[in-house]
């Protein structure tokens, strides 16, 4: 199989390729991937050399590299490559698709609050982005193409656990933005018949994950005996699910003959709310509760989502095989293990500092004013 995975060097997506090369070693896989903030290359590390990374100059200082220009007079043949590159880039999506057989679109901005701060990106990305995919998709009939949306589209919901064909009343610019680009993934489906599968799992928790979601955040500042920022009363909740169960939907979804035009829920059915968490990362690293500190909620907080597996557990025969406890515990015990990555970000990172800055420290002075 010839597999682009895209958003390959994020949390997921990472994960994703570690699954699938580990499952299928023969495959050769592209990794199209912007290197936004959220992109590490140290995710991937295992696999990359100096012929099979091909980075913008931005990159230079840091790590061996080709231009990405190289690349406008051929690709080599590598069984795996990684290419920095944007996917509303037409013209390199256009000459990557000619090489691929399957495509699984992970690219997107993913976090909520970045999104009520600043809405373009996620736009541009999660909505125009998965246009040039679907164009190109269309143009080389790619024989599958899995769009991963997220139960975040559901919004806030009428009815619980929802169902694929449950309303979509998304209410952050993210969720309204995946929520297009699912809905343009269908509707090419639709209109061209081309073999598209839209997912929409629930959180997913695991190694590699960036140190702004609400897991490695609060193990992170947990480590170091910072404060853990709850959200409003911490109520609010959320189904949960370890990341390679998720990869493990994937794989049976992109094997299947099975499911073409149609969405997929995957979910675990444990729901549990930001306090639960908050508490059981405390217990785990035998940190107190005095760290846990109230803050003003997020804008258009979605008060619980839960999703309704059963479409995928009857088509596809799967469920979850990590429980809560063991993967919490797996995710804790790797971020205590690996402190030089989340350390790199947030004690290095000047975005970081700056987005942390501005997410918490004013946000608790507004709180201390209200
Ligand atoms: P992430 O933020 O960790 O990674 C996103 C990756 O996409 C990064 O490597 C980034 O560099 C890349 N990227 C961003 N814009 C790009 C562009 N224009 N072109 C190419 N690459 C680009 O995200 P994640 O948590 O791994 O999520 C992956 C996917 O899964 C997303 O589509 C997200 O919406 C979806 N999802 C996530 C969750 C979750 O709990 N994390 C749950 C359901 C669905
Ligand atoms: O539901 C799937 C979605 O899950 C994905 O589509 C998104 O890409 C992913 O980021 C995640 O969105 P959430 O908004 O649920 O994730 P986050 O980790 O940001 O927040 C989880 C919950 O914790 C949410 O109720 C907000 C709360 N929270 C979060 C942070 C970062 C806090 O209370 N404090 C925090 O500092």
């Amino acid at each position: 199989m010839n597999l682009l995975i895209t958003g390959g060097a994020g949390f997921i997506g990472s994960n994703f390729v570690r699954y699938i090369l580990k499952k299928y070693p023969r495959y050769k896989v592209i990794i199209l991937d912007k290197l936004t903030y959220a992109g590490n290359l140290d995710n991937l590390k295992q696999f990359l050399n100096p012929d099979n990374l091909y980075l913008n100059k931005d990159y230079l200082t840091k790590y061996p590299h080709h231009l990405v220009d190289e690349l406008k007079v051929s690709f080599p043949s590598n069984d795996f490559l990684f290419i920095q590159g944007d996917i509303c880039d037409a013209e390199l999506v256009g000459r990557i698709f000619s090489r691929v057989d399957v495509v699984v679109n992970f690219a997107a901005e993913t976090h909520v609050d970045r999104s009520i701060m600043e809405a373009g990106s996620f736009v541009t990305t999660d909505v125009y982005g998965t246009y040039v995919l679907l164009e190109a998709a269309k143009k080389y009939r790619i024989r599958r193409y899995i769009q991963i949306s997220t139960d975040e589209v559901y919004g806030e919901a009428i009815d619980f656990p929802s169902r694929e064909d449950a309303p979509l009343n998304p209410k952050s610019p993210y969720a309204a933005s995946k929520a297009g680009g699912d809905r343009l993934a269908f509707s090419y489906w639709a209109t061209y018949n081309l073999p598209i599968i839209v997912t929409r799992c629930v959180n997913n928790f695991g190694p590699y994950q960036f140190p702004e979601k609400l897991i490695p955040l609060f193990i992170t500042n947990a480590l170091k005996g910072k404060p853990l920022p709850v959200y409003g009363d911490g109520k609010n909740t959320r189904e949960w699910i370890y990341a390679e169960d998720h990869c493990r939907a994937l794989d049976i979804i992109m094997h299947s003959q099975d499911g073409v035009g149609e969405v997929f829920n995957i979910g675990s059915g444990i729901e549990k709310s930001i306090l639960d968490i908050t508490k059981i990362i405390l217990k785990v690293l035998g940190k107190p509760d005095t760290l846990i500190q109230f803050v003003k909620d997020r804008a258009g907080h979605v008060r619980r989502h839960a999703v309704d597996t059963e479409k995928m557990r009857k088509k596809f025969n799967w469920s979850p095989q990590i429980d809560f406890e063991e993967g919490m515990e797996r995710t804790v015990r790797w971020y205590v293990k690996n402190k030089s990555w989340w350390r790199e970000i947030k004690e290095k990172s000047k975005d970081y500092q700056e987005y942390y800055q501005k997410q918490y420290i004013l946000r608790e002075r507004t709180k201390k004013q209200d």
